[in-house]
């Protein structure tokens, strides 16, 4: 007989409040955001009412300690809930990410006692939005040869900004962005800084929107900086040190991105499951065809192993905190694999459905539409295979 006793440290069993904001995430995104979903991605519109909720409900600053306005809860109860948002819409959990981690990370990471009071407290709560920006026109993989420049004014009190970034995700509406950018270009990437920027501030200029093949209710767009004055007190960590700065928020944010890769995963393929025994051809459910099965047991096996890969990156980001080790590596492999097993399953969702799966009658086209991104933002799949084999191969 199996007893309780006996099956302990078997199970990679969730604590009750991480099982509390998983149920929390799933309950809210199946009534609030679900029913939305569609018409946002029609209209492009920013979904700001429910991202305003969200915020309310702790999701804008999950594992931001609460004095600082967030949740207070671990990188597991992050995963839980991004997957659970991003099954109901991608383009609400990419708001959510960059929030949580491209921004407050890396700020919660480098930032002193007031700069976390005056940037976080606002952004974790959800009352304003943050963003994050690195990639430049001519430089998004190759992060460290951007062109904008930041110089310190005579005074030593200001330093003044110019140039052009892109893609910058909720660029349009952001309220304060975590800026990289070069301050002494003869060092390369060690003369790259960090800047907290205040939007509502002259010489900021929101660019144009991009318009895009998924994740359409995510606002993107460029950013320009026209002789803006950045106080010396908004630096982020230390002058010289925003490469590095850029590179810690980057492996928590592809944490996250595995994380809504695997949510829209699963949502194509539950409605593949649910097509598969509904749908008759031939006078039986497609779901009997071993085609159709070889399918199924594919998309199953690649999400359950995507999962197991974003809880090891997740608990590898969790011990990181008392060891200073870097997760670069277990960040990688989860993005790398959940963002080609999001492609994999939401094509095969498309191929099941049939006709119904190219429909926007259906939520599959938007599905395979959306998880695209996965595979390019926050570092390409490419980039992510560098990344692991250089540290394999101890490159770094
Ligand atoms: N943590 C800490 N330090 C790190 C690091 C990490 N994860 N990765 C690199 N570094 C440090 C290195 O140790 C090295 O330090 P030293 O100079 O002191 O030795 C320094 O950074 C330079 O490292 P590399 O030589 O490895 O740098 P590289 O130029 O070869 O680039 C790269 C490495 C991994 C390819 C990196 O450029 C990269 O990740 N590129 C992709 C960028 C990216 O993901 N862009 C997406 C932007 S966000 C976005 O998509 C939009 C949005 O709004 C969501």
């Amino acid at each position: 007989m199996v007893t309780t006793r006996s099956m302990e440290g078997i199970s990679l069993e969730l604590s009750e409040e991480q099982k509390m904001i998983r149920d929390a995430a799933r309950n809210f995104a199946q009534k609030e955001i679900v029913p939305i979903a569609a018409e946002y991605d029609e209209s492009g519109e920013f979904p700001l009412d429910t991202i305003k909720k969200m915020g309310a409900m702790g999701f804008m600053g999950i594992e931001v300690p609460e004095e600082y306005g967030g949740a207070g809860m671990d990188t597991i109860a992050y995963v839980l809930a991004m997957e659970e948002i991003a099954k109901a819409d991608v383009s609400h959990s990419t708001i959510m990410s960059v929030n949580n981690s491209l921004y407050c990370h890396g700020i919660m990471t480098f930032g002193t006692e007031e700069q976390k009071k005056k940037w976080i407290v606002p952004v974790a709560s959800g009352e304003k939005i943050g963003a994050y920006s690195l990639t430049e026109p001519m430089s998004g993989s190759d992060a460290g040869t951007m062109k904008s420049r930041a110089v310190l004014n005579d005074a030593g009190t200001h330093y003044v900004i110019n140039g052009r970034k892109s893609w910058v995700t909720s660029g349009p509406v952001a309220d304060y962005i975590v800026l990289f950018t070069m301050t002494e270009p003869e060092k390369k990437h060690k003369g790259i800084t960090a800047f907290l920027i205040d939007t509502s501030l002259p010489g900021f200029v929101r660019g144009k929107k991009e318009p895009k093949l998924g994740i359409r209710a995510s606002a993107t767009s460029e950013i320009v900086f026209e002789s803006y004055e950045c106080p010396v007190e908004n630096v982020l960590g230390q002058p010289g040190e925003g490469f590095k700065i850029s590179m810690v928020a980057l492996d928590a944010g592809r944490i996250g991105i595995a994380s809504q890769a695997l949510g829209v995963a699963e949502a194509a393929y539950e409605a593949s499951v649910q097509y598969a025994r509904e749908r008759h051809a031939f006078g039986q459910p497609i779901g009997s065809f071993q085609m159709i099965q070889q399918k199924i047991a594919d998309m199953k096996t690649r999400i359950e192993a995507s999962r197991l890969l974003i809880y090891n990156a997740a608990l590898a980001k969790m011990r990181s905190k008392y060891t200073g080790e870097r997760y670069s590596t277990e960040a990688s492999m989860a993005k790398l694999f959940a963002s080609e097993t999001a492609m994999f399953v939401t094509h095969a969702a498309v191929q099941i459905h049939g006709g119904m799966g190219y429909s926007k009658e259906l939520p599959i086209e938007r599905y395979f539409r959306d998880a695209k991104i996965t595979e390019i933002y926050e570092g390409t799949s490419e980039i992510q295979r560098m990344v692991i084999a250089r540290n394999e191969l101890g490159l770094r």
